[in-house]
């Protein structure tokens, strides 16, 4: 929620409430931080908690970007390594509202959860080799950063594309305003797989580091019966 806005500040007022990514810095969990009003901050869907539009920025503009970057388009086959984490749950979503064939990688236990996001087809990584699948795809999205060109390059059809967490493309605004209009037509929502107080932030980040999250964890810095 914006508590005050400088003078020359014209896309919001006080009381609007936002969403935004705050970038790496300190102060990501504090009650009050300042942002320039150029940076990833948009007016919060408004089919949204605060909980679940804070899940939203990360990894759904890190999906929107990568996605956007590799071309994909109406009938293109795409797929979604590590499909259940906060990249690649919001990459799913997203893959499919640009009209893409979606497959989805995962463990065993998240099958569920992908096909519910939207997946056409799954593939669990832990007792099938992904690389040994037979379909073909024009883009492959590695959302975990945990397998590599090289050892997915004869999935591939001509001309198709690579993509990897572990390069940092430049988000923008109107990424932002884009996954809005998703969440707000109903093509895009959070996965959030668990909820801490302030207090808790230890245990968050413990979890955060088991590698094993579904989706998103949140921090609610100020109790959501509050807001
Ligand atoms: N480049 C950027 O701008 C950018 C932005 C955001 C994040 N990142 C990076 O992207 C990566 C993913 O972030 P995230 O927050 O989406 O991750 P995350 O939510 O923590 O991902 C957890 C999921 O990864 C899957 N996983 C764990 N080990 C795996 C393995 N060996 N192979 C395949 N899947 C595995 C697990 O799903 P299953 O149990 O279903 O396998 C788990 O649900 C991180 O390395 C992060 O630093 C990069």
């Amino acid at each position: 929620m914006i508590e005050a806005v400088g003078k020359n500040v014209q896309a919001f007022k006080a009381g609007d409430a936002v969403f935004a990514q705050c970038g790496l810095r300190f102060g990501g969990y504090a009650e009050y931080t300042c942002l320039p009003v150029n940076e990833l901050i948009a007016i919060k869907p408004a089919n949204m908690s605060f909980e679940e539009a804070a899940a939203v920025p990360v990894g759904g503009l890190t999906a929107l970007r990568f996605l956007k970057q590799s071309g994909v388009k109406t009938g293109s086959r795409v797929l979604i390594y590590g499909a259940s984490g906060s990249v690649g749950s919001f990459a799913v979503q997203i893959a499919k509202a640009m009209g893409a064939e979606v497959t989805a990688a995962s463990s065993r236990s998240n099958t569920p959860l992908v096909t519910k996001l939207g997946a056409d087809k799954t593939i669990d990584y832990t007792n099938h080799d992904f690389t040994k699948t037979t379909d073909r795809f024009d883009v492959i999205f590695d959302a975990v950063g945990k397998t590599s060109k090289a050892a997915c390059r004869h999935l591939l059809n001509p001309g198709g594309k690579f993509v990897t967490v572990k390069s940092n493309p430049e988000k923008n605004t109107g990424d932002l305003l884009q996954l809005k209009e998703l969440i707000e037509s109903g093509k895009l929502i959070s996965v959030i797989d668990r909820r801490y107080s302030l207090e808790q932030i230890r245990e968050a980040h413990a979890y955060v580091e088991s590698f094993r999250k579904k989706g998103n964890v949140v921090i609610n810095v100020i109790p959501p019966e509050v807001l």
